[in-house]
């Protein structure tokens, strides 16, 4: 048992979503700074004849033969380029650069999101942790790892929100609320800083919330609803830092993100501060045209630079048709500049220019391989959440007997998840059953069917033996891994089920009547209604990433106890998508009764909701106190809650706190996470965990999106998941 090292109080930050860092609230030394990089800026560009400008906004992607790229880069003609990942085929470019007449450094940027050369768990599990400092942690060594060769910009953190798990990219997000998702949007952003990268903040903004969940398909969003739910994380990437903010490929009520000026240069620039630059998705530009926005490439480039977008990745929009637009007049020079201009200051701003006034970029030393393992077995371990554990039947335990270990991905060592950069070379993983064996010993308690043909259950090998392995054991580990292809980008679902003929083997083996542990590795939640029933246990392990079938074994045996909580919740099934615990209310709330909110044919609730996940042992929440039953709009009221560790084994609980404003000028979602904190508890240990909530917390949105706090009665609730029953209230006063 290892829990000593685990008696720590984790806080997780309260409200990310302050005001944001505006060039007046910076400090002196800072705002001095700022301005010598506009006077350089300005110099700059006013050295630029039209065509060096347009190629500071002209971003392709690394191509072969890259003899024309360079010669390009030589001219001025490229400013940015992406997928680039060796050191040498860097410094080809800035050799280049260095060439040019003004000698303006370059962009490097790459796809470095949770994996350059380890591979960490996929950006959802991060989120499942609730610990936006494993996250920091876990971005620095990814972008210590990618800094090395030459890479200054990350496409990361993907900090769309989403309710939709039939959209395959949730696996890149940090899944459904607004608060949860805004600190570890702001704990990325300081994590990548931290490693020498610069940050892209993406996709602005509701690329998450595509219609029918299909990937690119459009979205509605009221105003109200987009400051409320969508923008927040974003706010918090601006508030954190981020250099440069990706645009979403979708439209957003009608009109694609590309060609937005309402959302691209009046919020995200002019209401959110945002001072960096706006870059199109890949070849976004260009899809204009298949959006019907624009009847060719030269009207791409007209809406999408009128709009506010800075720089056209993979388009080749504005190398080929700015020119000719500024000259008939279609777009103002003034916008030309003013694109160039967040560039030229972005790249100031990173230190890439020898006389960078905040000083020069510096890459921070390599960082060791198992540095980094570490660090992502860390971020593993405290991610798996356990949704169910009946009798428990988890940890496995000398008591456990015999183990049955039945699926070809426990032989796995291939992560099977989108894997980051492509073509490079991947560390070895442990494979779940090695780690198992390890921590089991003996051979004989530790029995192994592969039934499946392929790690990911597409067809069966040998179903009829893993039938009987199971029949000897004592207990059955049922191992059930999603391919990557079925998540990330353009990989949408219509069905949420276990997919290939995993649920044939489960059926099976749940015929032999001996406990079932289900370890899932999936990218999204599933609908699991009818696997749940069958399995004593259920473990989601999601992506775990290069160190993760080793955490999983831990996890497994007891050495670590699982404290992940859901990011997403896990609905019934997919006709119920999209559900969740901050749904408004409605006239009729669900009794059951007919004519109330709800389906004729399947319950009201999820599977599993938000925040839900269970440890090994049990907690108890008590003593709710808040400090004062009332307080003004500038405010503050500090929240209380006794915890204790009721079982007799170590474990970290996420104690989450949530409101409910009761009566307000527009409906008030039913819950809304406000605050969370892990706590690490020793058997009988009670802890006091403090939230101070601030009548600013409670802002929402009006229909134009303004903010506003108003006055009346809120409740509380605290515990360990969305459905927590512990509650108190207060009251905001004011007229
Ligand atoms: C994705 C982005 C990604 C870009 C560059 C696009 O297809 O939507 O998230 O950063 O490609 O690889």
């Amino acid at each position: 048992m290892r829990f000593g090292l685990f008696l720590f109080t984790v806080l997780a930050s309260l409200a990310p979503l302050t005001a944001h860092s505006t060039p007046s609230s910076r400090p002196a030394p800072a705002r001095a700074i700022e301005a010598e990089i506009e006077a350089k800026v300005s110099a700059l560009l006013g050295q630029m004849t039209l065509e060096e400008k347009i190629g500071q906004l002209n971003f392709p992607s690394y191509a072969f033969p890259r003899e024309p790229q360079i010669e390009a880069v030589k001219k001025g003609r490229i400013g940015a380029v992406l997928n680039v990942a060796h050191p040498d085929h860097v410094r080809l470019f800035e050799e280049a650069a260095q060439a040019s007449r003004l000698k303006i450094p370059m962009l490097y940027a790459i796809d470095s999101i949770y994996s350059f050369h380890v591979a960490f768990p996929t950006p959802i599990a991060w989120a499942a942790t609730w610990r936006p400092e494993l996250a920091e942690r876990a971005a620095e060594a990814i972008a210590r790892e990618t800094a090395q060769v030459g890479v200054n910009l990350t496409f990361a953190p993907m900090i769309d929100i989403s309710r939709d798990p039939r959209w395959g990219r949730v696996i890149e997000g940090a899944g459904e609320d607004p608060y949860l998702a805004s600190a570890f949007s702001a704990a990325r952003v300081r994590g990548y800083h931290k490693g020498g990268l610069a940050t892209s903040a993406k996709h602005f903004v509701g690329y998450g919330a595509p219609e029918g969940g299909r990937d690119y398909n459009g979205a509605q969003i009221s105003m109200a609803e987009l400051f409320d739910r969508y923008i927040p994380p974003f706010q918090a990437a601006v508030e954190a830092g981020t250099e440069t903010v990706m645009a979403s490929f979708n439209t957003v009520n009608g009109v694609p993100v590309t060609a937005n000026r309402l959302l691209i240069t009046d919020v995200l620039k002019g209401r959110l501060g945002f001072e960096g630059l706006v870059m199109s998705d890949f070849a976004a530009i260009k899809e204009l045209v298949n959006h019907g926005v624009a009847g060719d490439l030269s009207e791409a480039a007209a809406k999408a630079i009128r709009a506010g977008i800075d720089l056209d990745m993979e388009g080749k929009a504005y190398d080929t048709h700015l020119a000719e637009n500024v000259q008939a007049g279609r777009v103002p020079m003034a916008d030309i500049d003013a694109a160039v201009r967040r560039v030229l200051r972005v790249k100031y701003r990173m230190g890439l220019f020898p006389d960078s006034p905040g000083g020069v970029r510096k890459v921070p030393p390599p960082i060791a391989e198992a540095a980094v393992r570490k660090t992502a077995r860390s971020v593993a371990r405290e991610s798996f959440v356990l949704l169910k554990n009946n009798g428990a039947t988890l940890p496995i335990t000398p008591q456990s007997g015999t183990v049955a270990l039945i699926g070809a991905a426990a032989l796995s060592t291939n992560d099977h998840s989108w894997y980051g950069p492509a073509g490079l070379e991947k560390p070895v993983t442990e494979s779940l059953r090695d780690a198992l064996q390890a921590r089991i010993g003996n051979p004989q308690k530790l029995l192994f069917a592969e039934a499946f043909a392929d790690p990911c259950g597409q067809a069966f090998a040998d179903k009829d033996k893993a039938v009987e392995t199971a029949k000897s054991a004592d207990l059955i580990v049922l191992v059930l891994a999603e391919d990557c292809a079925v998540s990330g980008e353009g990989a949408s679902r219509a069905d949420l089920r276990l997919s290939g003929v995993h649920t044939e083997m489960l059926d099976a083996l749940a015929k032999v009547g001996k406990p079932i542990a289900l370890v899932l590795e999936t990218g999204r939640p599933l609908t699991l209604t009818a696997a749940s029933e069958k399995v004593a246990a259920l473990l989601v392990a999601w992506h775990p990433g290069t160190e993760g079938r080793t955490a999983l074994a831990e996890v497994l045996t007891g050495e670590f106890a699982p404290s992940g909580k859901l990011p997403m919740t896990f609905p019934r099934s997919v006709g119920q998508v999209p559900i969740s615990y901050n749904d408004l209310p409605t006239s009729r709330p669900s009794t059951g009764d007919r004519f109330t909110t709800g389906y004729v044919d399947e319950k009201p609730t999820p599977l599993y909701p938000f925040g839900h996940g269970l440890s090994y042992t049990t907690f108890r929440y008590s003593g709710l106190k808040i400090s004062a039953p009332e307080m003004g709009r500038d405010g503050q009221v500090e929240i209380r809650v006794d915890v204790q560790n009721t079982g007799s084994r170590g474990g970290q609980e996420v104690v989450q706190l949530y409101t409910r404003q009761l009566v307000a000028s527009r409906s008030r979602p039913l819950r809304e996470l406000k605050g969370f904190k892990k706590v690490g508890l020793a058997p009988g240990e009670k802890e006091t965990v403090r939230f101070t909530l601030k009548a600013s917390d409670l802002v929402y949105h009006d229909d134009q999106g303004k903010p506003v706090i108003e006055p009346g009665r809120f409740k509380v609730f605290v515990g360990g998941s969305s459905t927590a029953e512990l509650e108190g209230a207060f009251q905001i006063s004011g007229p």
